[in-house]
């Protein structure tokens, strides 16, 4: 199925592939429950700086191999093996945390977080960064951070204070204690859970969905909605009447002439479809 990948796409912790204007980008060291190490952040830095100008990649999916998402940060080569080195230490604690807050938080194109198994600490970061999450309801999740007499650090307590209610931030977060893929879909920290046997289709499926819709509109939708979380209503406006303007330059205003002039023509139903890439 995936027979597209570009051959610059070879990381050595990320399978990446390129299908159907789908990108899967799978953490990919299983023998350490892909554990994020400094690796993973460098190569899921250089990745989505790839991705982001690969036409052919209109949505990306990030996921783990072999039933496991991520069991979050290598405890042993972050915590551990960077304790002597401190510049070396924040270097790639910046890494860690740019890549999941910032890069996919203002990432051009829709993300989705494809929590397959196992999912702790610093991958709710990853989580929490895509625009959208589906998971395995045999997953696993847990903020074990608790359990080993550490916090939710790096970016993970913004993440918490981003997606989740108070009550159940702090819950998990104090207590530690494990949960699954159908909780995370009640508490809200994915959209939907499905049995994993389905969860690969189903997640395509959406992200092709994403893939069909006109990519800056879709750029849009997540800029808007970002931006105005941190902003006062008077900046939102100023901010919401300039994205139309730049839209209109981006599309050639496609959203006129086409979205609307379609409807208008009576050629379709915006409420009911979508009007087809061009
Ligand atoms: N960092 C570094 N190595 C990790 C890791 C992590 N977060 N999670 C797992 N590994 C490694 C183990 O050390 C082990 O390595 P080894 O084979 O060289 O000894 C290997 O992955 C397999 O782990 P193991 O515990 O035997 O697998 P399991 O399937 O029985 O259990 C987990 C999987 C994820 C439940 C368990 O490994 C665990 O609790 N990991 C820590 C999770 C965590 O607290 N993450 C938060 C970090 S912010």
């Amino acid at each position: 199925m995936f027979n597209d990948a570009k051959p610059e796409y070879l990381f050595e912790t990320l399978l990446v592939e390129v299908a159907d204007g789908v990108a899967v980008i799978t953490l990919n060291r299983p023998a350490k429950r892909n554990a994020m190490s400094p690796q993973v952040h460098q190569d899921m830095t250089n990745a989505l700086e790839q991705l982001r100008y690969d036409d052919r990649a209109r949505c990306l999916v990030i996921t783990g191999a072999s039933d496991v998402f991520c069991a979050g940060m290598d405890l042993k080569e972050f915590f551990i093996a960077l304790k002597n080195t401190p510049r070396e230490y924040e270097r790639v604690w910046r890494m860690a945390v740019e890549w999941r807050g910032q890069t996919l938080r203002h990432y051009p194109k829709p993300t989705i977080a494809m929590i397959n198994g196992y999912c702790f600490g610093g991958a709710f970061s990853i989580v929490e960064g895509c625009d959208l999450a589906m998971a395995a309801e045999e997953a696993t999740f847990g903020l074990s951070e608790i359990n080993f007499k550490l916090f939710p650090g790096g970016s993970v307590s913004k993440s918490l204070a981003n997606l989740l209610r108070p009550r159940d931030a702090l819950w998990f977060g104090m207590t530690g204690r494990p949960f699954d893929g159908k909780t995370a879909e009640r508490i809200g920290l994915v959209n939907m859970a499905v049995p994993r046997a389905t969860l690969r289709e189903e997640t395509l499926q959406v992200a092709r969905e994403l893939a069909a819709k006109d990519p800056h509109a879709m750029a849009a939708t997540k800029q808007a909605y970002y931006a105005s979380l941190d902003m006062s209503w008077e900046a939102a406006m100023a901010y919401s009447f300039a994205k139309e303007q730049e839209l209109v330059v981006r599309q050639g205003d496609a959203w006129k002439t086409e979205g609307i002039g379609d409807f208008l023509k009576g050629k379709y139903k915006p409420g009911l479809e979508s009007h087809g890439v061009t």
